[in-house]
């Protein structure tokens, strides 16, 4: 029997709007995007719909809304904090600490900075992705002035000992930056003590459109504007703000902070649930081990088998789950996460990470499972 719906588990890739979120926008289309910036009663009504999405956020962050930028996404606030942030420190040292595991965004940034002869230490990781705390400690020097971590593992979910990182971090006065794009919603994420300098959220991962995202910078952490134009956003990021954006992120930040346990348990008994019946596959291995993860993204590989085919027949069944290849678009490149966490090339590329959002079931799980065994035990009929 023919589905007439897809089996949509590909949420940490961009998720369902919340329907809070919908009403927003169709609020926002009713009255029209007028510019915050223009001085009418008008414009001055989107410039209050902006403060307000910054009072809301500071809020659900434990931070001052002056430490609010707006930007286009996760990618934009990793970019911005780490070349803006490393430009104000660059007389202070050259040298700059993350791991292997990061997110493209944060990994190209820091190619771009190595061409202009920063140095970086990529820190080993286990075979989980994980990193030692001792061994990021062990690798500062007078010379460090900027350390980043993710929280979350947008690939495995593993979640990485962030606060204790943060704290090392601020023992030798290296600034320290966070992309919890993964995270958030997921943990709670608290700048008050937090040692977390600048961190950076996208909006498309938690039920707002994409192209909205945020970055916190801390009170007295200064980071140089690598956008030109207006003085928009503090005179750091230049551009008319995405004010029906910024709004959609205020209330997709809000629900999910105050619907963070009871999310939290619904993922967990559905993971749970999820990786009781992937286990019992032919030839596969769940990469998550005897280390905390977020509860809504589980990746796994299939030994021996062609990555591509498994793709191509997920596909036509209408399952949408992402591939163990590069997340940049078109890439078929075997994934940096996997192959560092030491999986071999094929492996990598016959991975699948399946993430879960608020619409997820268990008729959704069972289907899910039922058409991947399907798929797989063909493969290797197939192949025999
Ligand atoms: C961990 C992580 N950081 C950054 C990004 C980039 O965010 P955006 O798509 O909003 O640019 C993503 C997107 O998948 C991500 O998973």
């Amino acid at each position: 029997m023919k589905r007439s719906e897809a089996i949509y588990l590909d949420h940490a890739s961009g998720t369902t709007l919340l329907p809070e979120v919908k009403s927003c926008i169709s609020d926002w289309l009713e009255s029209g995007m007028t510019n915050p910036s223009s001085i009418h009663q008008e414009g001055r009504r989107s410039a209050a719909g902006l403060d307000e999405a910054r009072t809301i956020i500071a809020k659900v962050l434990g931070c001052k809304p002056s430490e609010i930028l707006f930007t286009s996404g996760g990618t934009e606030a990793n970019n911005l904090a780490i070349l803006g942030g490393v430009d104000v420190l660059k007389e202070k040292g050259r040298h700059i600490i993350t791991c292997a595991t990061e997110h493209p965004s944060v990994l190209e940034s820091y190619k771009s900075l190595e061409k202009s002869g920063f140095q970086i230490t990529y820190l080993k990781c286990d075979s989980n992705g994980d990193v030692d705390p001792e061994a990021f400690r062990a690798s500062i020097t007078e010379d460090t002035i900027l350390a980043s971590f993710m929280w979350v593992n947008n690939e495995t979910g593993l979640v990485h000992p962030v606060e204790t990182l943060a704290q090392i971090a601020n023992d030798y006065e290296v600034k320290f930056h966070c992309d919890v794009v993964q995270a958030f919603g997921h943990f709670p994420i608290n700048m008050e003590n937090s040692g977390i300098d600048s961190l950076a959220l996208s909006g498309h991962k938690l039920g707002a459109p994409a192209g909205i995202g945020a970055l916190y910078v801390r009170k007295g952490h200064a980071i140089s504007r690598t956008s030109f134009g207006g003085s928009q956003e503090q005179n750091v990021r230049a551009g008319t703000q995405n004010h029906m954006g910024a709004k959609a992120l205020a209330i997709a930040m809000d629900y999910h902070l105050a619907h963070i346990d009871t999310l939290h348990k619904k993922y967990s008994d559905l993971l749970d649930y999820l990786q009781g019946h992937l286990q019992a596959m032919p030839g596969i291995q769940v990469n998550r081990q005897g280390k905390q993860y977020s509860p809504n993204i589980l990746s796994c590989s299939f030994k021996h088998v062609d990555g591509e085919a498994l793709f191509i027949r997920l596909d036509m069944k209408n399952i949408a789950v992402s591939n163990g290849a590069a997340c940049s678009s078109g890439s078929q490149a075997p994934s940096h996460v996997l192959t560092a966490l030491g999986l071999d090339e094929n492996t990598a590329q016959a991975s699948l990470r399946i993430s879960m959002g608020i619409k997820t079931t268990k008729q959704e799980i069972d289907d899910f499972c039922r058409e991947l065994e399907q798929i797989v035990t063909s493969i290797y009929r197939d192949s025999e």
